[in-house]
């Protein structure tokens, strides 16, 4: 299958353009879109067919759900067997924005397009192609991240094209995206509301629109407080203190959060620290890998970066712009992979907003390895 990649003007969108990728989510078919967190793999979310479409182009497992994006809020009320007081007020806060809500599904959603669960992530993306997509198709569009199974998440269309080149029909191009990591998930069908995916609208926000407390699943602290790294003893938790997510035994509840994602290629370990002993733990550990041969890539700041020997340093922006290290993540483990390196360092970034959203997905980058200094 030839790919066509169109370009698209965010605030100048070529109608022409936008009726043909309408077409083909109203035809049964795929087009990749950009989102303001990450670009999507978009297909009729009511029809169970096109919803398989996105699995096998993606490689993903069929249990794994999908979130339907919507571009009115009545389109909620379409799929949603009920509706908690909680989805308007944080709908009013959000939408459009990167916030997922779970509900209750009806029986108008497929169990192709929820893996086969009774509720449904929902979210009206803030992106005006990805707004006048689902407008012009008439359809809710099931969207996860278009990039293939265990991949980053795509952040510009050339990652789209990469992974998805031949597999699906139409890539709109709207440039590079906002945010850089996926919408906030929170789950509305339990009696107290949980984070299930931390993201760019933090617990704070969410608790000061509903007025009450938040909750965050179990599983994703459990996996935060991973520290598994098996070759150091710098590792400051205590023998037995085994925190990883497999050893807590708690699964995070978002299908998608236990596997294992964002993966690159090369071995991928935090050093996590005050700022001067993490430089030199790097640069030794860099030393040692390049001494058996190995090509190293280090993952610094700006403040930083002119401090290591290696191979390649790359910086994720400023420490204390916590928007540019989110944006530049996926990209910079992405050209990694371009590059062959055999291992890759990176600094922590635990930033006071996005900090908890941003090394959940480096944390699980890294499977978990981290040595503290
Ligand atoms: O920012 C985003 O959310 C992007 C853009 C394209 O909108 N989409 C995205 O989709 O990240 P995806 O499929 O890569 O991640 C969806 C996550 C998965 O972890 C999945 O398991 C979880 O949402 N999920 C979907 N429906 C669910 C449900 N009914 N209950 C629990 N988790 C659900
Ligand atoms: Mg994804």
């Amino acid at each position: 299958m030839q790919t066509k990649i169109i370009k698209l003007d965010p605030n100048n969108i070529d109608n022409t353009a936008l009726c043909e990728a309408a077409a083909i989510i109203r035809e049964g078919g795929l087009v990749a879109f950009p989102t303001e967190t990450v670009y999507g793999l978009g297909a009729d979310a009511l029809h169970s067919e096109a919803s398989k479409k996105i699995y096998a182009a993606k490689g993903r497992p069929s249990d794994n759900p999908l979130i339907v994006h919507i571009s009115s809020y009545k389109d909620l009320l379409s799929i949603a067997k009920e509706v908690p007081p909680e989805a308007k007020k944080l709908a009013d806060a959000f939408w459009p924005g990167p916030l997922t809500m779970i509900v209750w599904k009806n029986d108008n959603v497929p169990p192709e397009t929820t893996g086969g669960m009774d509720t449904v992530a929902v979210r009206m993306p803030n992106h005006p192609i990805a707004l006048r997509l689902i407008a012009e198709s008439g359809c809710l569009i099931a969207a996860p991240s278009a990039n293939t199974s265990g991949k980053p998440s795509p952040t510009e269309a050339s990652h789209v094209a990469l992974d998805m080149n031949g597999r699906i029909p139409m890539i709109l191009d709207g440039g590079p995206v906002g945010i850089g990591i996926e919408s906030t998930i929170i789950d509305l069908t339990e009696a107290k509301p949980m984070i299930l995916r931390p993201g760019y609208i933090t617990k704070d926000m969410l608790e000061a629109v509903l007025e009450k407390e938040v909750e965050i699943d179990p599983g994703i602290l459990a996996s935060e407080a991973a520290c598994t790294h098996p070759l150091e003893a710098a590792c400051t938790h205590p023998p037995g203190d085994i925190t990883g997510p497999e050893a807590s035994g708690l699964k995070p509840k978002a299908p998608g959060m236990r596997y294992k994602h964002y993966a690159p290629k090369a071995d991928l370990v935090l050093v996590d620290g005050e700022a001067g002993d993490v430089v030199a733990k790097i640069n030794e550990l860099v030393q040692k890998k390049q001494e058996t041969g190995q090509k190293i890539g280090v993952i610094a700041t700006d403040e930083t970066k002119s401090l290591y020997q290696s191979d390649y340093v790359v910086s994720i922006g400023a420490r204390q712009d916590e928007d540019a290290i989110a944006r530049h993540l996926y990209k910079i483990l992405r050209e990694f992979d371009d590059l062959n390196v055999d291992a890759i360092y990176s600094e922590s970034f635990s930033t006071p907003r996005m900090g908890q959203a941003i090394m959940n997905r480096l944390l699980k980058a890294a499977g978990h390895q981290v040595i503290h200094v």
